[in-house]
């Protein structure tokens, strides 16, 4: 049995808690901080994801045996190397790359060479700073629109920007590197060419040496239907995506996955853990549009529930290195989530919002994001006890079911969408509608 410790207290975290506390492996299982959602299957603390102090002194109160770092900050932040370079903490086995692994998300410009020295397909780019700023502009006015802006760092999802004429991707440039508005982040900028075709998510786990693939995921990133408005976390996700047919999937695994696993391992770059493909095709052809360091979310929404194996064996599985002794099995069945919003999201919203109606949902995985518990002397004038839980964040919580086809899957996740209320609930109507 081990004790394990989750951090993050997204949708993601909360399938991941789901899918942990199912295994006869897991021991005392704690998530933190979590959210509702994820103390029905462990124990929430409340220790923030980048607080390692914290952090270390509750692994070593709880006897944790894995840490499973779900969202990229404390990886980008290098928790792997804190808890290795720790005597006392050098034994838990991590869940996720090293500092110089998780630089595949934490920086746009050490993927881009990354790529480049691997021979893996990607956009053309080139990468400035303040100090050559000019030399930017160049490259902007002698490039073809659109024109792709990217921050080097972590910028909460808001470092790219896809500008249609070269007035705006200059602003955007300038913005980034001479006004800082990332900070850090956007000191290096990187410009790239604009590749139009279709994204979806792809997921190796990997334990430096062997890896598997999980099921392919797409997921809806604007606010509104037809795929408009701005940017979000993820408003929907399906799996398995069927423009991923097995022609495609042979070259993502022979272009992108295998000289990725091979090129971390030829660099000693220690990697164990999950690699997402943010990847696009482009007429047939597979091109990587980014990196991520673990999982996605909304897919692991998808991904988990169509995940046969036991998550904790797997990880066992990754610390030994013998990945390659497992067969990962997969249900046939489609996966769709729908995620209910707050109001306002991706911009202000309110949180505190009593949700109501869980009893009432059927035939679907609830999987909660931005809530939490409230206590009940807040709520004491609703007569009933579902009250306690509130919204918490902007993506609230993310519907999934398991259909037979992706129709079914669908009308069943919007079926439940309806039973739960909230003030100020949304959600886009037109998750996986270019399939149907
Ligand atoms: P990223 O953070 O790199 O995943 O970029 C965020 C989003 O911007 C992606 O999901 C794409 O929709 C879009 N994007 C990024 N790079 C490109 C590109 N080279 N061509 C077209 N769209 C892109
Ligand atoms: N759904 C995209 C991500 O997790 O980054």
């Amino acid at each position: 049995m081990k004790n394990i410790l989750l951090l993050g207290s997204g949708g993601r975290e909360c399938a991941l808690a789901w899918k942990i506390s199912q295994s006869p492996l897991c021991g005392t299982f704690f998530i933190a901080p979590g959210n509702a959602g994820t103390s029905e299957y462990g124990i929430n603390l409340p220790i923030g994801v980048n607080d390692f102090a914290a952090l270390k002194r509750a692994c070593l109160e709880y006897k944790i045996d894995i840490l499973f770092p779900g969202p990229e900050d404390p990886l980008v932040a290098g928790i792997y190397d804190y808890f290795k370079n720790d005597a006392t903490l050098k034994h838990i086995i991590i869940v996720g790359p090293s500092k110089e692994g998780a630089q595949l998300e934490g920086s746009k410009a050490f993927s881009k060479k990354f790529m480049a020295r691997h021979n893996i397909p990607t956009a053309a780019y080139q990468e400035f700073t303040a100090e050559s700023f000019e030399r930017g502009v160049a490259y902007i006015k002698r490039s073809e629109p659109p024109y792709v802006i990217k921050a080097d760092g972590l910028a909460a999802g808001k470092g790219v920007v896809i500008a249609q004429n070269s007035i705006d991707a200059v602003k955007a440039f300038r913005a980034m590197v001479m006004n800082q508005q990332f900070g850090d982040a956007s000191k290096t900028v990187v410009i790239e060419q604009f590749l139009d075709g279709i994204e979806l998510s792809v997921f190796a786990f990997t334990d430096g040496e062997h890896y598997i693939l999980l099921p392919e995921a797409k997921d809806y990133k604007r606010i509104g239907e037809g795929d408009t408005g701005l940017n979000t976390g993820g408003m929907g996700a399906i799996s398995p995506v069927p423009i991923a047919d097995d022609e495609f999937m042979k070259k993502v695994n022979e272009r992108i996955v295998v000289p990725t696993i091979n090129g971390l391992k030829a660099e000693k770059i220690i990697y164990q853990g999950f690699i997402f493909f943010g990847l696009i095709k482009v007429k047939g052809e597979p091109y990587v549009i980014e990196y991520n360091c673990r999982l996605g979310d909304p897919e692991t929404e998808v991904v988990l529930p169509r995940l046969e194996n036991d998550l904790v064996e797997l990880i066992i599985k990754m610390e030994e290195c013998k990945l390659n002794e497992v067969k990962a099995e997969f249900s046939n069945k489609t996966a769709a989530t729908v995620m209910l919003v707050s109001e306002g999201y991706p911009g202000d919203y309110e949180k505190g919002r009593v949700m109501t109606g869980f009893e009432h949902v059927k035939g679907s995985y609830l999987f909660h994001a931005g809530t939490r518990e409230s206590p009940k002397s807040k709520v004491k004038n609703l007569n009933s006890d579902e009250a306690e839980i509130v919204t918490n964040g902007g993506r609230v919580l993310a519907i999934t079911s398991l259909g037979d086809d992706l129709k079914q899957a669908l009308l069943k996740s919007y079926e439940n969408a309806e039973m739960i209320k909230y003030e100020g609930k949304y959600c886009r109507k037109d998750i996986g509608w270019e399939f149907l």
